[in-house]
């Protein structure tokens, strides 16, 4: 039956069209938030399941297709209450194989994406002296991964990003929260973007590395996790600026941390079968 409360808290979840952000949507659609998901294929991708989002049509590297999808959740409900900064993309490959049109594309989504949504969503919160914004960044954002230098870069970029925002915007009563997941299983090892160069003396270790990734994403956490992890989030009046979600987001930065470096560089290349030992 539908939630008729009135002042449910609308939601607005970028990349809700699969994995995360799709199972966040849904998770919240269902314990009575007002949520609006997006997909770049606009509102025809909408799914018919019942209790699937409602999806607005965003592409996050477009500033006017930003400020759209904002104002069209505005126009609808008279407010935003969250933003959940979701959408990105994985790529895959050496920093050598990486064009700067590449290189730049994935900061243009996984960083500058989160930015001018941001941006889209701050003139109105500020001036309601409320609201949420909760970053997707990864475990990659705290622990780099090779041959995904850049995607690890971007991830990086947010840390720093979501550090600084949270004390711009906590006298203006806006909460800023940074999610940082390990593997996942979810549609990121499909929407995986290869970069166009190979150059051959990087294929085994760049294989090596890519494939754990894949395999370590398949078998990953559900996205349901991430999801309820979310919702406990939102329900906190308190929370935290950094969440790590899923066993190996908790344990990867704390190896990194404890052991010396050597080790655990040595343990890096063994897993992901880099060679040379
Ligand atoms: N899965 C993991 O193991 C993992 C781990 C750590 C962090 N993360 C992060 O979690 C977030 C969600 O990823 P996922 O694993 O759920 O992958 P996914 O299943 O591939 O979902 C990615 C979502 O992002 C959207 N998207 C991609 N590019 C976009 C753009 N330019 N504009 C707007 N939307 C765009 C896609 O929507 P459309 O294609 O429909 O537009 C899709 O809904 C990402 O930020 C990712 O870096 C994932």
């Amino acid at each position: 039956m539908p939630d008729s409360r009135p002042n449910r808290p609308v939601v607005l979840v970028t990349g809700a069209s699969s994995g995360l952000g799709l199972a966040t949507a849904t998770l919240l659609a269902a314990n009575g938030y007002r949520v609006y998901g997006t997909t770049r294929r606009g509102s025809a991708a909408t799914a018919r399941d019942r209790g699937a989002p409602t999806l607005l049509k965003l592409d996050v590297q477009d500033d006017a297709s930003a400020r759209r999808c904002v104002n069209e959740v505005l126009q609808t409900e008279g407010r935003l209450d969250i933003l959940i900064n979701n959408a990105g993309y994985f790529l895959g490959g050496a920093l050598e194989e990486t064009s700067i049109a590449e290189a730049r594309d994935q900061f243009d989504t996984n960083f500058f994406g989160v930015v001018r949504m941001i941006q889209a969503v701050l003139p109105h919160m500020r001036s309601r002296r409320c609201g949420q914004i909760l970053i997707v960044g990864s475990m990659a954002g705290l622990v780099s991964v090779p041959f995904a230098g850049f995607y690890a870069a971007s991830k990086f970029a947010l840390e720093g990003l979501a550090e600084s925002l949270r004390h711009e915007l906590r006298p203006l009563g806006i909460r800023v929260v940074l999610l940082e997941p390990g593997f996942f299983r979810s549609g990121m090892t499909e929407a995986t973007r290869r970069t166009t160069r190979r150059i051959s003396e990087y294929d085994s270790a760049r294989e090596g590395a890519l494939g754990y990734m894949a395999r370590s994403q398949q078998n990953g956490v559900e996205p349901a996790t991430l999801a309820r992890a979310i919702l406990k989030v939102l329900s906190n009046p308190r929370p935290r600026l950094r969440y790590r979600l899923g066993p190996d987001a908790r344990l990867l930065p704390l190896l990194k941390s404890a052991l010396p470096q050597s080790l655990f560089e040595w343990g890096t290349r063994r897993a992901m079968r880099l060679g040379n030992d």
